[in-house]
């Protein structure tokens, strides 16, 4: 039964394969190693990951692409050659699109380091400060809920000897600004305090952060990998000292992303690799052009379309939601309802296990936790910081709508539907029929 209920044909994706297969011409072989010959493939739903830049889905930027192609074949000078004009016509695109990045949000093209992603942004932000700073200052803070790059940084730096304060969140998943206010110690010289959280979407106090931060003399830093070119961001307005930016977020390239780094007030920090001194000495190693100009058109294209998308995306969430809690009970969504990107929908179904879910609704490639993370089983430290029971930390999941549109939306809330009718045969539901307390089900850690 459960195999004829999970298996609903879905008109909008057979179109959508057509497309794909006419348009692309995607190699043959790729995909039937990937997903079986008859199978349709299911729709890319996980683009808080990062979408794929070529293939499966054409409302992937082919724009960013058709910038970036010219600087794989035809123009392959190293940007740091000074002596030839090859050298000179990439280091003019490198540069072009390092004013890209830095129109976005309001910067100086000077205050804009390309790194290889957000991660490699937020590791040199988080140790390079601390580190420059670390004979007078040895203190950081930052949020229970950051990305595990930014806490795991920050458990480097406590092996090293600096202290860190780890702030917890409210259960609405915003930090406490009076909390925060009162951790600043005369030894802090680093706050790191991400906009948009990566799992529940839920945006924090940014301005005020930033506020508090510039007047009590402490640098601010936020990892900007879900918010930059989604939501309007200055950081000469909101007092933002360094900035974390990542490509494949907004349509761009995997592999590529940049650093804001404030020259007034000027923001020291030590590098993390050692050589040539690229990137005014703060990231050696040669800046990839095609990437970058991946990075920059990616970034001028989300300025553009930022008001329009957003627009929609505010729609398709409203629409999403509406349908799915009119029609399943005991849904919660997790994070403050209004301090949100709507692009991030982090719903939590009673009763369900999430990977159990994920395989019910196996038309559509969600995934539950973190990309990052989802190797393991372990229920979502995030849930847990912002106090929900351990057996709704399992049974959550995701739905990112960044770039669905309306049919999209239909599958997903049929795919809903039809997971529900399956969970009939979820043992753990069949537990709650039988009396059992599923808070005192031991869940197994891996
Ligand atoms: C950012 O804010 C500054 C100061 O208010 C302003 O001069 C600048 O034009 C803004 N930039 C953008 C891109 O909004």
């Amino acid at each position: 039964i459960s195999h004829r209920l999970t298996y609903f044909p879905c008109i909008y994706l057979i179109i959508f394969i057509l497309c794909d297969t006419l348009f692309f011409k995607l190699p043959e072989q790729i995909q039937k190693q990937e997903l079986g010959r008859d199978e349709p493939r299911p729709l890319y739903m996980d683009f808080q990951t990062g979408p794929l830049l070529w293939p499966y889905c054409f409302r992937n930027d082919p724009r960013v692409l058709d910038a970036m192609l010219p600087y794989q074949v035809n123009f392959y000078g190293n940007p740091h050659s000074r002596t030839h004009a090859y050298g000179w016509e990439s280091e003019s695109a490198m540069e072009k699109a390092r004013k890209q990045v830095a129109d976005l949000i309001g910067a100086d093209p000077r205050e804009i380091v390309f790194t290889s992603g957000a991660t490699e942004s937020n590791n040199m932000a988080v140790k390079g400060v601390v580190r420059f700073y670390g004979q007078k200052k040895r203190h950081v803070i930052t949020t229970q809920t950051e990305h595990k790059c930014v806490l795991d940084s920050c458990r480097v730096l406590e092996s090293e000897g600096f202290s860190v304060t780890y702030l917890p969140v409210q259960s609405n998943g915003l930090i406490d600004l009076e909390l925060l206010d009162k951790s600043i110690r005369p030894d802090t010289s680093l706050v790191s305090i991400m906009t948009i959280n990566n799992e529940i979407g839920v945006k924090q106090p940014i301005r005020d952060i930033g506020h508090l931060c510039r007047s009590r003399g402490v640098f601010f830093h936020t990892d900007g990998a879900q918010a930059v070119g989604k939501i309007p961001l200055n950081v000469t307005e909101l007092n933002i000292d360094l900035m974390s930016i990542s490509a494949h977020k907004i349509y761009g390239p995997k592999g590529v992303g940049a650093l804001f780094v404030r020259r007034r007030p000027r923001v020291r920090l030590e590098p993390l690799q050692s050589g040539g001194g690229q990137e005014r000495g703060l990231r050696s190693g040669t800046v990839p052009t095609p990437l970058a100009v991946g990075l920059g058109a990616a970034c001028s294209i989300a300025q553009a379309e930022m008001v329009y998308d957003h627009q929609r995306v505010s729609a398709l969430a409203q629409r999403l939601m509406h349908k799915i809690t009119s029609q399943i009970p005991d849904v919660i969504l997790n994070g403050d309802p209004d301090q949100r990107y709507p692009g991030c929908v982090n719903l939590s179904f009673a009763y369900v296990e999430g990977e159990s879910l994920l395989m019910a609704l196996k038309d559509v490639a969600l995934s539950s936790g973190s990309a990052c993370t989802s190797a393991s089983l372990e229920p979502s430290y995030v849930l847990r910081a912002i106090g929900a029971d351990e057996d709704l930390a399992h049974s959550s999941i995701r739905y990112f709508y960044y770039y669905c549109d309306y049919y999209a939306l239909k599958c997903t809330v049929q795919s809903v539907r039809r997971w529900i009718l399956a969970s009939l045969l979820v043992p753990l539901w069949e537990m709650v029929q039988e009396g059992i307390d599923i808070k005192s089900i031991k869940w197994t850690q891996h």
